[in-house]
């Protein structure tokens, strides 16, 4: 009774004539994850101006939405989550109150925030605040970082945005945005647009963005960072104690950049940095324009793992440029862009080495695909899954990524390199600043690829679950060899550091494989392996204290199987620190496969989690639930 009251009194003194006598719930619709009416009236730009409260964490301003009318309706709808509502206007010169609801709160969605709006109303703003909990930001206080200064990021992707902004937060729109950050004065505020390269007297930045983008890709950083330049428009931020082993790590960044170039055609955002976080930062890498956001894991300091950065930037054009419609187009996105990272890692380091990370990258699709088979998530197992009533989140598996790349590694071997590069440049010259449904793709694709059809089973490896016999099969001397190793280590009757395959011999020591290599050493040794021979292997290589997450992941793992128990203190020490959720998600995922260790784990979990992302403390609690 009372809602309806309240939804009446509502819908009298809000809308006018034609919408008196619809119900509210009619309005309000959910479409892709988000309550906002962009096909009736869209966000074309938003100007920010925000004050960064690292005591109560919170930010507190005004976005001032430029919008376009696209049918007569008299609501503009957003979406926001946990944030308060102060007050609404309309006007850009002269502002004059509006009248507006914020409705219930849903737990993935958040809550509607309907403004009434007539047809010559352009511009529309929104003060309002933030809360310390708000889901895409990340607050760390001076024991979280290396300069002790406190330090604040955000994370959009998928549907976080709203968390920190009013706005329609669905890929489909794109907007371009301007915005005014002010920051405590001993600190460096960057974004997702055109960047300070140091620091100011005021601690008052302005940003530009000119280039539309979707919402997710709206980002913010903030602390004691630095910059330091690898060409004339690429460059590095981090925390100013290690910017420098920062800047070698990612020397490789112009080159990487050239090559993105020639494969899928002129870089459109102007310059091309990175900005490496602290340890909290939930992924490898986000590929927020003009500025990744890189996850400090990634500087091992023998560049490594530098395929992250491949990764993020090929994002330029297969995500920022070309974007997923919806959140169940995520595989476009995210195949696209293994893909891609894969080619530019290959001109940089040649085939084997790229077909070394699709050995890697397919492994963990396989993994967690029986995973989800086992669950029964049978829905999550194509390439386009299904996720009305979900969080997209839960959509983002390896899935989208394995199967996605190898689904675009087919291709090109079915049809030829020279043919792949041309459909590759064509696409992206395409869609350019647009955005791409599955459907849609595949129309594409048919009519680019007459016959593809007959050269491979399309509609099963984007609609079916199945893994497709007529593959592409990646296959390397170096990680069979290691698989060998795996094999001849846990079955020989005595462990020598030296061993022999085929007359080739090998010791086993940190310095004789890559990374990769070690990797997949330890992906293939057999559980069976004795504990002793597990100490001796520690001995020799100390994987225990090696500082490179991949490697401590696949050890920790192992160590788990086996339940080596002297891998544990670093195991929690490594819990402790990281927040990546790749590295965190399989772990906890192991350890929850005992009851003993499921116990030991939440006691872990509760002592790490403040060093988390809520995206990755989301993720674990249902793990450990
Ligand atoms: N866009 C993703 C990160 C992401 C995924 C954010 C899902 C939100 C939801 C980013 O480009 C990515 O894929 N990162 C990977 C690293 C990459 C090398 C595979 C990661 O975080 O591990
Ligand atoms: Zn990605």
């Amino acid at each position: 009774m009372k809602l309806f009251l309240s939804l009446s009194i509502f819908i009298l003194f809000a809308c006018q004539s034609s919408l008196e006598r619809q119900k509210l719930s009619d309005i309000i619709k959910v479409t892709n994850h988000s309550y906002s009416n962009v096909n009736q009236v869209r966000t074309k730009h938003i100007s920010l101006e925000l004050q960064v409260d690292f005591h109560n964490e919170v930010l507190k301003g005004v976005v001032r939405h430029e919008i376009e009318h696209v049918d007569g309706t008299n609501f503009f709808i957003l979406d926001t989550k946990n944030l308060a509502i102060l007050k609404v206007t309309k006007g850009k010169e002269n502002e004059t109150e509006v009248d507006y609801k914020l409705e219930k709160n849903d737990s993935v969605l958040g809550a509607p925030l309907i403004v009434s709006v007539g047809k010559n109303d352009k511009f529309i703003n929104i003060y309002y605040k933030t809360n310390p909990n708000s889901e895409a930001l990340g607050w760390l206080d001076s024991n979280q970082t290396m300069t002790k200064a406190p330090f604040l990021y955000t994370q959009g992707e998928a549907i976080l945005t709203r968390s920190w902004i009013p706005i329609q937060d669905v890929p489909s729109n794109k907007i371009t945005y301007d915005a005014t950050i002010e920051v405590p004065k001993d600190l460096l505020a960057l974004m997702s647009a055109t960047n300070p390269q140091s620091k100011n007297t005021d601690g008052k930045y302005h940003f530009n963005m000119l280039q539309p983008i979707p919402s997710y890709l709206i980002a913010l950083a903030v602390g004691d960072i630095s910059f330091r330049k690898t060409s004339n428009n690429t460059g590095v931020y981090a925390e100013t104690p290690w910017v420098d082993s920062v800047k070698n790590e990612l020397s490789d960044l112009p080159m990487m950049l050239k090559y993105g170039e020639k494969l899928c055609g002129k870089y459109v955002w102007g310059r091309y940095d990175v900005l490496v976080l602290p340890y909290s930062f939930p992924f490898g890498g986000m590929e927020n324009p003009r500025l990744t956001f890189l996850n400090p894991t990634v500087i091992v300091g023998d560049k490594s793992l530098i395929s992250v950065i491949a990764h993020e930037l090929a994002h330029s054009w297969s995500g920022n440029l070309v974007t997923n419609r919806t959140w169940e187009d995520f595989w476009l996105n995210e195949g696209w862009t293994v893909y891609l990272e894969h080619r530019i890692m290959e001109n940089l380091k040649g085939k084997e080495y790229a077909d070394v990370l699709s050995t890697i990258e397919w492994h963990e699709y396989i993994v967690e695909k029986a995973y989800y088979e086992k669950q029964n998530k049978h829905y999550l197992l194509p390439l386009k899954p299904t996720l009305t009533g979900l969080n997209p989140d839960d959509g983002m598996t390896s899935v989208p990524y394995g199967r996605g790349a190898f689904f675009f590694k087919t291709i090109e071997e079915k049809i030829g390199r020279v043919k792949m590069d041309a459909f590759i440049k064509k696409y992206f010259e395409k869609y350019r600043f647009r955005t791409i449904s599955t459907d849609e793709f595949l129309v594409y694709l048919r009519n680019e690829i007459k016959g593809i059809d007959k050269l491979m089973n399309i509609d099963e490896w984007v609609f079916g679950e199945k893994i497709p016999e007529d593959r592409f099969q990646p296959k390397t001397k170096k990680m069979d060899t290691m698989e060998n190793l795996a094999l001849l280590v846990s079955d020989s009757k005595s462990l020598s550091q030296i061993l022999f395959i085929n007359k080739n011999q090998y010791t086993l020591e940190r310095a004789e494989f890559d990374t990769q290599e070690w990797m997949q050493f330890l992906r293939k040794m057999p559980r069976s392996i004795s504990l002793k021979k597990m100490e001796q292997l520690n001995e020799w290589v100390d994987f225990n204290s090696w500082n490179n997450a991949e490697i401590q992941t696949e050890w920790f793992l192992l160590a788990i199987d086996v339940n080596y128990k002297p891998a544990f203190p670093a195991m929690e020490k490594f819990l402790g620190k990281v927040g990546r959720r790749k590295f965190l998600e399989p772990i906890y995922i192991r350890l929850a496969e005992t009851k003993e260790n499921k116990a030991y784990a939440r006691k872990i979990f509760n002592e790490s989690k403040n060093a988390y992302h809520s995206v990755s403390i989301e993720t674990i609690e249902d793990i450990l639930r």
